[in-house]
């Protein structure tokens, strides 16, 4: 598969960290590494952080998501944001189905899919995390796990849409671990996730689409895992809350 016809996607994913101040300084930290990088760079903040970061990413390269959103458009939802309401304010991305949602706040596949119809259907890109458990690990089923997640989440998903997906491939037992997949392992299951999207779509619409690795990625291991033929980016929690060491993935993603 020709890695060129894919760019290099680098997005942070700031959980639950950042008052407005700090976000604003994170964002200016990271705006000098974005001058010279040669990959998409993309910031996915707290809802209360948005409207500070679209304003400090104003005119710069740095592209900013959400970290979810409802699959309904409006209604009586308590506590919840819709994905018009973050089209509205200029949100590029947002993340859906990642393994905290689905271990702390009862994130099914099918949630995940129904998220994934409104999202796309807001005019927003999604970063779509899959990932085994430890134990899945352990018990030989990764491959299956993995696959299963993307087919449900993609349940009804037209060809069209696929241009504004990208997967994240997030092992869930190297999540704010220290523990990384080695390059060999993530790449393995990057390239059956491809395989997968391939079997439901076509093999253009496989070799097209990035796949992030995230899982405790780091500057010192980011390059090893970026060399790998499937892996197109990465999805970085801790590291992305450090301008000096986001910028040093950045520049290991810049090929
Ligand atoms: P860490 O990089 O902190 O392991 O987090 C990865 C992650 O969950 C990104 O979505």
């Amino acid at each position: 598969m020709d890695k060129s016809l894919r760019p290099a996607v680098i997005a942070g994913n700031w959980k639950m960290n950042k008052l407005r101040g700090e976000a604003r300084a994170l964002v200016e930290g990271i705006l000098p590494a974005l001058a010279k990088a040669d990959c998409r760079v993309i910031a996915c903040v707290p809802f209360t952080d948005l409207e500070t970061v679209l304003e400090a990413a104003r005119g710069s390269r740095l592209h900013i998501g959400a970290q979810n959103c409802h699959w309904a458009q409006s209604g009586a939802y308590t506590g919840e944001i819709s994905a018009p309401m973050l089209a509205e304010m200029g949100v590029e991305y947002v993340i859906l189905g990642h393994s905290e949602r689905r271990q702390y706040f009862g994130e099914t596949d099918a949630t995940v899919n129904a998220r994934l119809k409104a999202a796309l259907a807001s005019g927003l890109r999604v970063i779509l995390c899959v990932g085994e458990t430890l134990e899945q690990r352990q018990r030989g089923i990764t491959a299956p796990v993995c696959s299963m997640q993307v087919r449900s989440a993609l349940y009804e998903i037209p060809e069209a849409a696929m241009g504004d997906l990208l997967i994240a491939y997030e092992p869930v037992w190297a999540i704010g671990t220290g523990k990384t997949a080695t390059a060999a392992q993530a790449g393995e299951v990057c390239g059956l996730i491809r395989d997968t999207v391939a079997d439901l779509y076509s093999g253009r619409v496989a070799e097209r689409l990035c796949i992030q690795y995230g899982g405790s990625m780091n500057p010192g291991n980011a390059a090893e895992l970026l060399d790998q033929p499937d892996i197109d980016g990465g999805l970085i929690g801790g590291a992305s809350l450090r301008a000096e060491e986001f910028a040093q993935i950045i520049q290991a993603a810049s090929r």
